[in-house]
C-alpha cells in the first residue's frame, strides 16, 4: 500500500508546484497587462486627438458668413488695413515680405478657402487643436497664432484687406 500514499504524496507536491507557477504567472500577466493598459491608455488619447482633427474647426462668431466676391470694397479694405495693425496681425505676418513668426499671406486667398481663413483669423485655438491644415502649419511654424477674439466684422474686414493685398484673389477679374 506504498503506492497509493507515494502517488498521493507527489500528486499534492505537483499540485502545489502548479500553484506556485500559476501564481508566478498570474503576476507576470498583471504586470505586463499594468505596463499594456498605460500604453493603450497613451495610444487612445492620441487615437482621439486624431479623430477630432478630422472634424472642421466652427468660427467662435457663430456661423459662416458668405464668402466676399466681386470688386474690392475699399472703404472696408482700408479698416481691415488699420486693424491689421491695430490687432497685431503685423507683428507675425507679411504680405510678400517673407515668413516672420507666421506665413507670407500672400498667396493665401488661393492656399485656403474663405471659410479656413475666417474660422483661422476668428478662433485660430479650434483651429490649431482639430484642423489637419492648421496643425501641419503649427508643426512648421511652431508658435501658435495668438487668439485675438476677432469679431465677425473685424474678420470681414481683414479679409477684404487679405484679399485687396492679394489683388482681389480669385475674385477680381470675373
Ligand atoms: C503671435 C503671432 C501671430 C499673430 C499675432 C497672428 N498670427 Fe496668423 N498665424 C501665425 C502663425 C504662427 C500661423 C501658422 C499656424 C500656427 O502655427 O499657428 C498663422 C496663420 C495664419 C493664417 C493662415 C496662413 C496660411 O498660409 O494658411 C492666416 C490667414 C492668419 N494667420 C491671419 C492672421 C490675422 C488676420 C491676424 C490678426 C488678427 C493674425 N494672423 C495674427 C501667427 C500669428
Amino acid at each position: 500500500m506504498q503506492d497509493p500514499t507515494r502517488n498521493n504524496y507527489w500528486r499534492a507536491s505537483i499540485k502545489a508546484l502548479r500553484r506556485v507557477a500559476a501564481f508566478a504567472v498570474a503576476a507576470f500577466i498583471i504586470s505586463a497587462c499594468g505596463g499594456d493598459g498605460g500604453n493603450q491608455a497613451a495610444a487612445g488619447s492620441d487615437d482621439t486627438g486624431q479623430t477630432a482633427g478630422q472634424q472642421a474647426a466652427e468660427p467662435t462668431t457663430g456661423g459662416f458668413p458668405s464668402a466676399p466676391d466681386g470688386a474690392i470694397d475699399q472703404t472696408l479694405a482700408a479698416q481691415g488695413a488699420e486693424m491689421f495693425k491695430s490687432r497685431g496681425c503685423v507683428a507675425c505676418h507679411t504680405f510678400g515680405g517673407g515668413r516672420l513668426v507666421g506665413p507670407d499671406l500672400i498667396g493665401v486667398t488661393e492656399r485656403r478657402s474663405f471659410e479656413w481663413t475666417y474660422a483661422m483669423i476668428t478662433n485660430p485655438d479650434s483651429m490649431l487643436a482639430n484642423d489637419k491644415t492648421a496643425r501641419a502649419l503649427l508643426a512648421e511654424y511652431y508658435t501658435p497664432m495668438t487668439n485675438q477674439n476677432v469679431q465677425r466684422d473685424e474678420a470681414l474686414a481683414l479679409y477684404e484687406h487679405i484679399r485687396d493685398q492679394n489683388d482681389g484673389g480669385d475674385a477680381v477679374g470675373d
